[in-house]
């Protein structure tokens, strides 16, 4: 595996790998110095020609737990154009000699773009409307926590279909997993086609709340949507908005879930958001391990093999926090 860029490029097997790998790291997470020296001597270049607060510190946090050196390029949006200037911004990057670009564009398909442009790993962390792989992981790691596997599991998306990366993403993961997905929105906000999808599509949030395993809620992105593709805010709540009164009808064991940033009172209201079943938080904490388990596979010593089984038992020397010392890594240490 040399780039991640979309959940297509990883197997069900690949996908699974992945996320025992990110159990393995979490442990590290938990220990009083989280950090181990798998990453040495490699850097990351943060690449966000795109806002991000979440995904680009749980990056800059994974990659520092692996002890790699981060340097955080930022590009406001502004100032960034596609074609040449995208190009020559990674070419003098890749002139550096780094090991990984992590990248989220506005443009659907600017990752790919950057694999030609550099020898580096690449990154997406979230392109356009097109992918955002390690969402999909971490939203997989949690419900596999949650609820011991997707295998089976009926988990409902609902919102702004179209424009999200996030549940082209989820869609793509879940379904390989095993999972069965319905999709749930107005009909402007869903794809006009969605028989390769794998899903099951409703226009009916009632119908399917009381059903699903997992209420998957997509923000609203106010942002990208441009012309008004639904009446009114207020509407989209009554009709799409996860309130009080359908929380209720929810299983008791459901899992509520949101990629974040929430728009409280949108598509979730604010005690729902705070709810006993809601595991957003599990998300976000989630994605530093996840991460940490996408920078090892692509930048860590060889393909990853067995030995990940036994991290837990293994005593690994935490980095010490300020001289290195200069023991080389041992081939498969994480
Ligand atoms: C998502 C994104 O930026 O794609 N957020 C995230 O990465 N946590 C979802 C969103 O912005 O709605």
């Amino acid at each position: 595996m040399r780039h991640l860029l979309s959940i297509a490029d990883l197997s069900a097997d690949e996908l699974v790998e992945l996320l025992d790998l990110a159990e393995s790291f979490d442990e590290i997470q938990h220990r009083s110095i989280p950090k181990v020296p798998a990453l040495r001597g490699k850097t990351v270049v943060m690449a966000f020609f795109e806002d991000s607060t979440r995904t680009r510190t749980s990056f800059d946090l994974a990659a520092r737990r692996l002890s790699a050196d981060v340097v955080n390029f930022s590009v406001s949006s502004s100032s960034t154009k596609k074609g040449e200037s995208l190009r020559d911004t990674v070419e003098t990057i890749d002139a550096m000699g780094v090991q990984a670009i992590v990248v989220r564009h506005s443009s659907s398909g600017a990752p790919r773009q950057i694999c030609e442009w550099t020898r580096a790993s690449v990154v997406n962390a979230g392109d356009g409307w097109h992918q955002h792989p390690t969402q999909a992981l971490l939203d997989c790691f949690t419900i596999r926590r949650r609820l011991g596997g997707l295998q089976g599991r009926h988990i409902a998306i609902c919102g702004d279909i179209n424009h999200s990366r996030v549940a082209r993403s989820d869609v793509d993961a879940f379904v390989k997993l095993g999972a069965r997905v319905t999709l749930v929105g107005p009909r402007t906000l869903l794809p006009d086609r969605w028989d390769d999808w794998g899903v099951d599509v409703s226009h009916d949030l009632d119908e399917v709340v009381s059903e699903v395993d997992v209420m998957y809620l997509l923000r609203i992105q106010q942002e990208r949507l441009g012309d008004a593709l639904f009446p009114s805010i207020r509407e989209y709540r009554t009709r799409w908005g996860l309130t009080v009164d359908r929380a209720r009808r929810l299983q008791p064991e459901a899992l509520i879930m949101h990629p974040g940033p929430m728009n409280r009172g949108v598509e979730i209201d604010p005690e729902v958001a705070d709810d006993g079943r809601s595991v957003v938080l599990d998300q976000v904490a989630a994605g530093v391990p996840i991460r940490m388990a996408v920078l090892y596979r692509l930048m860590g010593p060889g393909q990853f093999d067995d030995n990940r089984a036994t991290v837990g038992d293994v005593e690994l020397a935490p980095a010490s926090g300020h001289e290195p010392d200069n023991k080389p890594l041992a081939q498969g240490v994480i």
